[in-house]
């Protein structure tokens, strides 16, 4: 199959806090890595991506600050698109779903498939909250977590143990919206029956798409081993797309469900003319970059969502990556623990390059990965500056002494020169393959390679001492090192395009970098990009011309070439790179992710005194001797137990108390079963007044021990003791 076009999408991010570098590692730096190299290579691509502005978590945040949902998500679309461009990620479109034409589209979407009976429906039952009079999102009810006791569990997991939970699974829930304990109410929705397209997944994916990274196809794999069960499509929720049909008031579109139709969408609001050709034409090729999360939605829904739809192409690929960690520990938005990218963009200005490499040399590629300061600093240091830009600066530095500046012609050349130069080739090609196959760590490394051969020739040739005797020597040494600066300055392009502009700069050079399709078709809507917007920005010395005086262009196929730049073009001056990044910058940096932890853990101890402080409370004022001895505690045995019909508490035990036989009625069914009872030596008071509990003459108290997770336990001698050894 041979492909006209590709249409590449990054994971549309939930618009609920500013970009960290997880996400850029994960989706879209290898995005923009990809989309800019095929370009080079003259490819006609469609870079697409938006903010993901539903789902229930932006509710809460709006809820916790006390602003609308829409509040939310206007601040953090800006600041994500901000910080996508201040880092040259170059999307032809950012949009949004809260757009007209996403609202529309996905509204469509559903009802055509609604139409073609693709749906089916099921009525379950959903916590709702009768005083809000709404029903309750998992993550909107809270409990103490059944597995580790943590009293603000929520409905979907517990934060502090990191189990993932079911409401049903939390003990004492309670609705976070207004403290009330929810009931379940019945509530209809829509499914996507994905159990029916599993045989088509199977070959599709098992069979016809083995290319796919191990890590993708792993976990594809051992979705469709462990069987697919259909899937809702739509929430009880006021915030998001409404479903389109009759009886769904209240309802909207699960947010998985509308956001990858928005990769449509914001194709359809760039290019309103030729959206479908993108999306329906079998000759387009369509590939979705996205974190390891998102595996399952891209991969497995999305694809049987196009599918029951009928003409749209389905994904040829789907590079994912694992996450990434932040200091050995994982990055959490909710936590504070980040690095965030506008906050980057600030602290580091004219530095975004060193991120983009960073993040590529140190990519997830196949497995989690952890970003460390000190790394950042000697990937920085000794490999950027000390390889590549050294490298550059001697070249450079070293024409303009001796030459004035022009590339001097190729006057004594050696074999080693041309040897040299050759030795660039099989780095394009490996970097080719690995960028073809979205391996961009090791890609990236081949173009590093390039620097290092550079930097080695030079270093071995050590032009400034042959210009001791030998100027026409010296003449062929400083040519081979301004074609390898050039051949930099293609092969840079992708992953770190502000220095390789830059480099273009001092180089006298452009590029043929292709074309985007920013400038849309028909009237700009606002998430359009405005000319010029996210362009590489740099303060370049004016002594140096701007790409448009350029008379020389370099393009891909230049790349390895004998000769990029011939004798006598004459060279910008020289400018730095990169610059070294100081100890003190790196260390402001760990301190400012020590006082996080170290907040972090002063909360963690507030609450732990909090809750002590609790206990303290719950004592009880101070008894005499007499009043204690006033008690008859004794050890007794369980003979027989059995459910109090029509309660779910209680349990009606005979005791044996070594006095008597009785009845005791407790309410422990919650927490032991009558087998669980059978048997066993327990302690009670004896002498409490009778009750009658749902008819059944109650004779005294089974002790148990009440802990901080409201769970009871009976207590139980630790060595056997005769029934009715008094206790005291
Ligand atoms: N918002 C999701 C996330 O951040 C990604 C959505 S991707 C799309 O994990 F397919 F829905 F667009
Ligand atoms: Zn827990």
């Amino acid at each position: 199959m041979s492909y006209k076009r590709t249409l590449v999408t990054c994971a549309l991010p939930y618009a609920n806090g500013p970009v960290h570098i997880g996400h850029l590692a994960g989706a879209y730096i290898p995005g923009d890595i990809y989309v800019r190299y095929l370009r080079m290579r003259g490819e006609d691509v469609v870079f697409i991506c938006g903010s993901d502005e539903h789902g229930v978590p932006i509710t809460i945040k709006a809820r916790k600050q006390g602003v609308t949902p829409q509040d939310i998500v206007d601040q953090y679309h800006k600041v994500m698109k901000d910080a996508f461009t201040g880092l040259g990620i170059n999307f032809d479109i950012y949009s949004r779903t809260t757009s007209k034409v996403h609202e529309k589209n996905a509204s469509e979407f559903f009802r055509k498939l609604y139409d073609d009976d693709k749906f089916i429906t099921k009525e379950t039952e959903q916590y709702y909250d009768e005083e809000a009079k709404t029903f309750l999102a998992d993550r909107y009810i809270t409990g103490t977590c059944p597995k580790c006791g943590n009293p603000h569990a929520y409905g979907d997991q517990c934060e502090k143990c990191g189990s993932t939970l079911s409401p049903e699974e939390l003990i004492d829930p309670k609705s976070a919206l207004s403290g009330a304990t929810p009931k379940k109410v019945k509530t209809k929705h829509w499914y996507l029956p994905l159990d029916k397209y599993e045989p088509w997944l199977r070959e599709w994916i098992l069979e016809r798409h083995k290319e796919w990274k191990t890590n993708v196809y792993g976990q594809c794999k051992s979705w469709l081993d462990g069987g697919l069960q259909p899937r809702a499509v739509s929430r009880d929720l006021d915030w998001g797309v409404p479903v389109p049909v009759e009886g769904a008031e209240g309802k909207v579109l699960y947010v998985w469900f509308d956001a990858p139709i928005g990769y449509i969408s914001n194709t359809q609001e760039l290019l309103p003319q030729s959206w479908e050709k993108w999306w329906k034409d079998p000759e387009t090729r369509l590939v979705h970059f996205i974190g390891k999360d998102n595996i399952v939605f891209h991969c497995i829904v999305f694809p049987s969502m196009l599918k029951a739809y009928g003409d749209y192409v389905l994904p040829d690929n789907v590079p994912s990556n694992e996450f990434l960690n932040l200091e050995g520990d994982k990055i959490s938005t909710s936590r504070g623990w980040a690095v965030w990218v506008n906050e980057y963009e600030e602290q580091f200005p004219g530095q975004e390059d060193v991120l983009r490499y960073v993040l590529t040399a140190n990519a997830p590629e196949t497995k989690d990965n952890d970003f460390t300061w000190k790394d950042f600093q000697s990937r920085n240091n000794s490999e950027l500056v000390a390889i590549f830009g050294n490298f550059v600066n001697r070249a450079v530095v070293l024409t303009h002494k001796y030459f004035g500046g022009a590339v001097p012609a190729n006057v004594k050349p050696m074999p080693i020169d041309a040897e040299t130069l050759a030795s660039v080739k099989p780095c394009k090609e490996a970097l080719e393959k690995y960028v073809e196959t979205f391996h961009f760590r090791e890609a990236l490394k081949e173009a590093m390679n390039i620097a290092r051969i550079g930097n080695k020739y030079i270093s071995d040739m050590e032009p400034w001492k042959v210009a001791k005797e030998d100027m026409d020597r010296t003449a062929s040494i400083l040519y081979t090192c301004l074609q390898l600066c050039a051949d930099l300055a293609i092969a840079f392009e992708p992953f770190t395009p502000f220095s390789a502009e830059k480099l273009r700069s001092i180089l006298r050079v452009g590029i043929q970098a292709g074309t985007d399709h920013r400038a849309g078709e028909g009237t700009p809507t606002e998430n359009f990009y405005k000319p010029g917007e996210g362009k590489a920005v740099h303060t370049v010395p004016s002594a140096i011309p701007s790409e448009a005086s350029v008379s020389l262009t370099l393009d891909w196929s230049m790349l390895g070439a004998a000769e990029l730049l011939p004798a006598g073009h004459q060279l910008g001056q020289a400018v730095l790179l990169f610059q070294k990044i100081e100890d003190s910058v790196i260390d402001a940096q760990i301190a400012r992710l020590e006082a996080i932890k170290a907040e972090r853990k002063a909360a963690e101890a507030a609450r732990a005194a909090e809750e002590a402080a609790k206990k303290v409370e719950a004592q009880k004022p101070e008894v005499t001797f007499d009043q204690f001895g006033a008690m008859d505690i004794r050890t007794a045995t369980v003979l027989a137990a059995e459910r109090v019909p029509k309660t779910d508490k209680l349990l009606k035990l005979t005791i044996d108390t070594g006095i008597d036989q009785r009845t005791i009625v407790s309410g422990i069914a919650e927490y032991y079963s009558p087998e669980d009872m059978l048997g066993k030596q327990i302690c009670i008071l004896a002498n409490l007044a009778p009750r009658v509990i749902r008819g059944i003459e109650s004779k005294g108290m089974i002790l148990m021990a009440k802990q901080g997770d409201g769970k009871m336990r009976f207590i139980t001698p630790q060595e056997a003791v005769t029934n009715g050894a008094q206790i005291g």
